[in-house]
């Protein structure tokens, strides 16, 4: 199994509040703001640096800024939505698509609704966004969805995985970083996340 587990002391703390079925939508949805900055702070730890010179009020000297191509975002509606303006506070200058599917309640299988991406998806490097990756079917969905539109980086974060999620993300698509903080036991019937959160979208929305 191929992932990243961010486990950041912060991070772990606030998702366990995330995970409290005592957490109500208002709460829930700061704690989730604050865990996406965080984490957008782990996943671009590699974003390339080139150095160039700056004046100082005292001197020139040279410092590293950030190069390489340009940030897109693509949160998977809904529950992606409750990640976006935590990792736009890191990374302001991205720009973010949007791409919508919910899972069949039978099938569990992804059914597309929206997309609506950046006009240059191959000129960016992509990170996308969902709290969940259960079966790993939208997260699969959508990054092949960035990849036809000539997406060549993509990482996916998400906030809680199950094995077979981060298995079958592995086998679609082996050349995209799994990003999560944390990899639970396994699925249930329903094909929810155990012992996870619940349904993210109803909880950040206030929906069920
Ligand atoms: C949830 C979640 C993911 C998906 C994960 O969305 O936010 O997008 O399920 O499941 P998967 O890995 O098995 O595909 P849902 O379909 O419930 O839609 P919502 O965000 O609109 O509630
Ligand atoms: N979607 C959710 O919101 N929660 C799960 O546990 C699985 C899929």
């Amino acid at each position: 199994m191929q992932v990243k587990i961010i486990d950041h002391p912060l991070i772990q703390h606030k998702l366990s509040l995330i995970r409290d079925v005592k957490t109500g939508p208002k709460e829930f949805r700061e704690l989730l703001d604050e865990v996406a900055m965080l984490m957008a702070y782990e996943i671009t730890r590699d974003l390339p640096l080139e150095v160039t010179e700056i004046e100082t009020p005292v001197a020139k000297c040279q410092c590293r800024m950030l190069t390489g191509k340009k940030i897109g975002v693509v949160p998977i509606l809904r529950a992606g939505l409750g990640m976006v303006n935590g990792v736009l506070r890191l990374i302001p200058a991205a720009k973010v698509g949007h791409v919508g599917l919910y899972r069949d309640p039978d099938t569990l299988q992804p059914v597309e609704y929206y997309c609506k991406l950046p006009s240059d998806v191959a000129e960016r490097d992509f990170v996308v966004i969902d709290p969940m990756l259960a079966t790993g079917g939208s997260s699969s969905a959508t990054i092949d969805i960035l990849k036809q539109k000539g997406a060549k980086h993509i990482k996916l974060m998400c906030l809680v995985a199950a094995p077979e999620g981060v298995l079958f993300v592995n086998k679609q698509h082996p050349d995209v970083g799994v990003y999560t903080a944390a990899v639970d036991e396994c699925l249930n019937d329903h094909g929810y996340i155990v012992p996870g959160l619940g349904d993210a979208g109803d909880r950040i929305f206030g929906t069920k």
